[in-house]
């Protein structure tokens, strides 16, 4: 495989300015709760998207995705969505620098300058291995991958939480998902060895250690993409949203979900709901308002036990208690197939296929849902073995390949050293 350094050079004959490096995410605990204002623990892993970046004048982006040999050319300005899915998640970002008036104007030194010459435009080439629409953020990783280069070229002085921030908007406008802030915070972010607690409401975050000894973190990628996933992530969205309005009618104090006990769930939410989940009928207008009503407590009920979740589960990595860690893995798993229905049911058989394997700790889908991986913490001397049994059980029933990735926990977007060596 050439390097990114040397696909630079043959498509712009020159060298590249700078190399950055910039991780995919896993997350341990704490699932659709980052744009609930919830908590999660994610880190970067050892899959990552590099980019080569060099400065041009003429006003242009000449972008190369090496891996699909495509290659696109536009004007710096007036950049709207585009109908080649990568490209947006370049030109997002570079709207978000040339439109967030704060940012730019948030630069100290030699503002005419820095605009005039991002003005001129740059050359990029991009390749990477984290597989796509596998859940494992690849866009984010692109996203903060060119972010932080152009922070680089241009000496922007942005820091990676503005970064994050900007890269969720660029994901918002120009890819239509409305995410929240975790797989860039935790590209951007990552440590070696090391998951972050992010507190999604007020953006402090914590770095543990991850003292995982005997076990590994172990991804089963179902191979199946998630076509759904953006649409049923923006109605996740919603529907939360709808749900935490109706709370705030009866408890105003309620700012977010942080403040919202199950209690006030059942009490705003499942009024009209009996306990098989069926609604009464005298309190019914319709068939879809039903199923709404239902959904939006379904919702509301996972989010409040996430967060209380979260909070338990980082006790038990502070204390070393793996096992406790990893039974909230599976209750995780749980609510989100049950509850926030974003799973399926390639993920649900990998989950329940090692529920009750005596060397997996722990195991969930990971990830928006509707396809993608399970996240697995499973003992090292069985995942060779597991790992053979689940694929032929996995081929077997789901007619579908299972690709297997065991992930070592790296640092987050950086400048490769090697970039300044001569090819
Ligand atoms: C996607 C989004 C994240 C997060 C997860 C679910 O990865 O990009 O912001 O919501 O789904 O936890």
């Amino acid at each position: 495989m050439l390097s990114i350094r040397s696909h630079f050079l043959n498509h712009f004959n020159d060298a590249p300015a700078f190399i950055v490096k910039s991780p995919g995410r896993i997350n341990l605990i704490g699932e659709h709760i980052d744009y609930n204002h919830g908590f999660v623990l994610p880190a970067a892993f050892d899959k990552f998207i590099e980019v080569a970046i060099g400065k041009r004048t003429d006003g242009a982006i000449h972008m190369v995705a090496v891996d699909l040999g495509e290659t696109i050319l536009l004007p710096m300005h007036n950049l709207t969505p585009h109908a080649t899915v990568w490209v947006n998640y370049i030109i997002g970002v570079v709207d978000q620098v040339l439109n967030t008036e704060n940012n730019v104007a948030s630069i100290e030194n030699n503002v005419a300058k820095i605009k005039d010459e991002f003005n001129g435009g740059f050359n990029i080439c991009v390749q990477g291995n984290i597989p796509l629409g596998a859940g494992l953020s690849s866009s984010a990783a692109l996203e903060c991958a060119v972010l932080f280069a152009l922070n680089e070229l241009y000496s922007l002085s942005f820091t990676k939480m503005q970064m994050a921030l900007m890269a969720q908007s660029a994901e918002h406008t120009f890819a239509g998902v409305h995410c929240g802030l975790m797989d860039m915070f935790a590209s951007l972010h990552g440590e070696k060895n090391k998951a972050i607690l992010l507190d999604c409401d007020s953006l402090a975050f914590t770095y543990y250690p991850l003292a995982l000894n005997d076990y590994s973190i172990v991804l089963f990628d179902t191979q199946i993409k998630h076509a759904l996933a953006s649409s049923e992530y923006n109605t996740r969205r919603l529907e939360c949203e709808q749900g935490l309005k109706i709370i705030q009618e009866k408890y105003p104090t309620v700012k977010t979900f942080r403040d919202i006990s199950l209690e006030q769930v059942e009490d705003c939410l499942a009024f009209s709901i009996n306990s098989t989940n069926e609604m009464k009928e005298d309190k019914l207008q319709d068939k879809t308002t039903k199923d709404n009503t239902i959904k939006v407590y379904q919702r509301c009920k996972y989010v409040v036990e996430e967060i209380k979740r979260v909070q338990l589960a980082v006790q038990d990595l502070a204390t070393g208690d793996m096992q406790a860690f990893g039974k909230k893995m599976f209750e995780t798993h749980k609510g989100l197939s049950s509850l926030y229905e974003v799973s399926c049911l390639e993920l649900d058989f990998l989950v329940e296929a090692v529920s009750n394997n005596v060397n997996v700790l722990g195991a969930r889908m990971m990830g928006g849902g509707f396809g993608g991986c399970t996240i697995n913490i499973i003992k090292k001397t069985a995942v060779e073995e597991i790992t053979k049994e689940l694929s032929a059980k996995y081929n077997q029933a789901m007619h579908k390949e299972l690709a297997m990735y065991i992930t070592s926990i790296e640092d987050g977007t950086h400048v490769e050293e090697e970039t300044h060596l001569v090819v």
